[in-house]
């Protein structure tokens, strides 16, 4: 009982303001404070995103330069965390990893829980941003069985990134450019994206005044479903199945099919009811990347594009307004780099570290800011007598 309006999936509820992110899913825009995802992901990189996702202004030089080297500085973590990686089964998913030791992260730094404080919640935020490569390709690292690299402060984030997750001990390692470039483009894409669940997830975690790195925990757990997140992983497995361009009709067919749960992984958004802009520069970025590595026939690439074009053209997908969504390429392009499917969430959870970040504090910032509390339509039974145990059948 109660006068509540029922919207399952929050189809048609704003849960706060904002001032980070706008899309507009029928045109296909995306905006971060106001510039065009193209533009940034084509001149920018992925800590001057960072800094504007954070501070609502493109960063001067200078501030630039500042901010890379404060987030340079929480790189490493703390020694003890080597050892609670030792806790975990070698075959654990690494987003299982990542959800306990970025929690765990609230234990490491108690200075930084206390959220009423400008200064400390900057510097959780720093910390996190600067701490999940290293956490991400520790947990790459310990599933391969190989020793954890730590982070070299010289080289840009993305770079040092790549050189922990793949350079080994006593080798030399040199980061090949085009996956750096690559990869930070794939951050910078994945850096916000308004109210989804995973941010949302964060936002309430973090309404009840719960210190930023168990909020930012419970995002990564939301973002493992393959609904969400996890749909990077599931789309290359899809392409992996259907195999040759041959079996793309078949496979279209299937998810047409109301009987058949399956549905085309990395195809469908919530908010877009257009082509997804990050799908478009994700899609030039995989030919970029492959053909910059003289990769020229790719099968997987063969049936994405295939089945891209077989989708586009079916009534079925049409009129449901289904297209690729961001997941569809990405895969493609981070299993040309080396990295395992497993890891492919986990990189997506890195880059939006900074969106849930900046959408925690904006939240705390906001003195309308209240508990998040949603009610509910009860449909369960009507009051009834207690029967004693004795009493019953
Ligand atoms: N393949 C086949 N049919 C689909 C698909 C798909 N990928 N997506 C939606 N549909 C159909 C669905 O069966 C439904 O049909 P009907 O109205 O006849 O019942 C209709 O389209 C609407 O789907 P919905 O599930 O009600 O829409 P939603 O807004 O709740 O779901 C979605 C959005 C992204 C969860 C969904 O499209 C989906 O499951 N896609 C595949 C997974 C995926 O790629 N997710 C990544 C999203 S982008 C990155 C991120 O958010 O992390």
């Amino acid at each position: 009982t109660g006068m509540f309006t029922f919207d399952p999936g929050f189809t048609s509820t704003a849960s706060c303001e904002s001032k980070i992110t706008y899309i507009d899913g029928d045109a296909g825009v995306l905006l971060y404070r106001g510039y065009p995802i193209e533009q940034i992901a084509e001149q920018g990189d992925f800590l001057e995103t960072c800094y504007l996702m954070l501070f609502g202004e493109l960063p001067t030089p200078a501030q630039k330069a500042d901010f890379d080297y404060r987030v340079t500085r929480h790189t490493m973590v703390h020694d003890q965390m080597n050892r609670f990686f030792q806790g975990f089964r070698r075959d654990a998913h690494p987003m299982a990893i990542m959800v306990a030791c970025v929690g765990a992260l609230s234990a490491f730094y108690h200075d930084s829980t206390d959220i009423s404080d400008d200064k400390q919640r900057m510097i959780a935020s720093l910390r996190m941003i600067a701490k999940m490569p290293t956490l991400a390709a520790m947990a790459y690292k310990y599933s391969i069985g190989q020793p954890f690299v730590y982070p070299k402060n010289d080289l840009d984030y993305t770079s040092n990134f790549l050189r922990m997750c793949f350079a080994v001990p006593c080798e030399e390692f040199v980061v090949n450019p085009i996956y750096a470039r690559a990869l930070d483009r794939i951050f910078i894409l994945h850096a916000d994206h308004e109210q989804n669940a995973s941010t949302s997830t964060v936002r309430l975690a973090g309404s009840s005044g719960a210190n930023p790195f168990a909020c930012i925990a419970a995002g990564i757990a939301c973002l493992w479903g393959p609904a969400h997140g996890g749909a990077n992983e599931a789309a290359l497995k899809m392409l992996e199945e259907i195999g040759t361009p041959d079996n793309v009709a078949k496979y279209v067919a299937k998810a047409k099919d109301k009987n058949d749960p399956f549905r085309l992984m990395g195809f469908g958004h919530r908010v877009y009811k257009n082509y997804d802009p990050r799908a478009r520069i994700m899609q030039k970025t995989t030919h970029e990347v492959l053909a910059q590595l003289g990769i020229k026939d790719d099968p997987l690439l063969e049936v994405a594009v295939q089945l891209e074009q077989i989708a586009l053209k079916d009534e079925y997908f049409i009129e449901k307004k289904l297209y690729p969504n961001i997941d569809f390429y990405s895969g493609i392009t981070l299993k040309a780099m080396g990295f395992p499917t497993s890891m492919f969430t986990v990189l997506f959870a890195l880059a939006r570290t900074v969106g849930w970040i900046a959408q925690w504090a904006e939240m705390i910032e906001d003195p309308s800011q209240k508990i998040g509390r949603p009610r509910q339509l009860y449909i369960g039974p009507d009051k009834r007598e207690y029967v004693p145990i004795g009493n019953r059948g």
